[in-house]
């Protein structure tokens, strides 16, 4: 059976990097992404590289539910998926609002991810043996960890809210793990650590994504950001490319694949089941299945 992937925000850094290693691997693989002219780059790149079968792009914005109910209903039409990569991810120095109203980094890191892998079960389960692959963050150390709302109490720093929706997204991987145990679908986390990209080069650099108490501390914080997130995409993408591919994983699931490509032990607060089924009401409650 041909094997197919689709990668989130696969045009350009990270995830573009995974697209080539997942197409290495002789894999289908379409590529999500707003821009088509970086879409048409990034399919041209790996076509040059000769795959088993050609990569390439369809065009989506994920901070849309829309977007993602459209993308889950192409996709789900052309049959079954073998790998999904959910590697959409943004931080933001001013708080913003997604298209649907909803704070804009929960909306990316976690319901369009949260959204599309839902909507796309039946594909994953007709693809079994199959692999859903979040990608995850370090910064999930910085969340506040209460889920009965979108936003906590206080103001906003970017990159705390960045990390709290990357761990309800953690949360979220490794409750799914559990539910599909014996399925065949498998569900893994992946973090890249940190590479210098569009996201890290476009927000690490303002001290309004940290709260006033780190502020205090900005040049330490900063160079501590522009040291963990020096290195090339390529490298930070070895985490995913294991967690999609790698044999060792068969029959596995539910592991968390840390930056150096190997599974690393999870972030304690993302296995708690509190976490994961006040993340799993709200995810429900902002993404219904079907809109409405
Ligand atoms: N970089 C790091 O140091 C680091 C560290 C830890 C975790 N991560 C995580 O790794 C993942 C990839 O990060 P990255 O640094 O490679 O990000 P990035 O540089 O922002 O990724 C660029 C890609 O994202 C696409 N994209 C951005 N917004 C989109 C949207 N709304 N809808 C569809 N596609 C969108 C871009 O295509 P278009 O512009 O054409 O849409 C492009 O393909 C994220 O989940 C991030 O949170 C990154």
């Amino acid at each position: 059976m041909r094997r197919t992937a689709l990668v989130t925000a696969g045009t350009a850094g990270i995830g573009g990097e995974t697209a080539l290693g997942l197409a290495a691997a002789g894999l289908a693989v379409t590529v999500v992404g707003r821009n088509a002219e970086r879409g048409a780059r990034a399919v041209e790149r790996i076509n040059a590289t000769a795959p088993a079968h050609p990569a390439r792009f369809v065009a989506a914005d994920l901070a849309s539910l829309d977007a993602v109910r459209s993308l889950a209903e192409r996709i789900t039409t052309e049959g079954p998926l073998t790998v999904l990569v959910n590697n959409v991810g943004a931080m933001f120095a001013d708080r913003r609002d997604s298209v649907d109203g909803i704070e804009a980094s929960f909306a990316l890191n976690h319901l369009s991810p949260y959204l599309l892998t839902e909507l796309l079960m039946p594909s994953l389960q007709s693809g079994a043996p199959s692999r859903i692959v979040n990608v995850t963050s370090g910064a999930v150390g910085v969340a506040k960890r209460t889920f009965d709302a979108v936003e906590p109490p206080g103001g906003y720093y970017g990159f705390h809210w960045y990390g709290r929706a990357k761990l309800a997204n953690l949360a979220y991987t490794l409750d799914l793990a559990g539910r599909l145990d014996g399925t065949g679908v498998s569900v893994f986390a992946a973090d890249p650590g940190g590479a210098a990209t569009d996201m890290t080069d476009g927000t690490l650099h303002d001290p309004r994504i940290v709260s006033p108490g780190l502020r205090l501390l900005w040049p330490l914080v900063r160079r501590k950001f522009e040291r963990s997130t020096s290195g090339p995409a390529s490298v930070a993408a070895k985490p995913s490319i294991f967690a999609a591919t790698d044999a060792s994983l068969a029959g596995r699931t539910g592991v968390v694949i840390g930056p150096r490509a190997q599974p690393v032990a999870p972030f304690p607060a993302a296995t708690d089941p509190r976490t994961a089924e006040a993340v799993h009401r709200l995810s429900r409650r902002l993404a219904p299945l079907t809109a409405g």
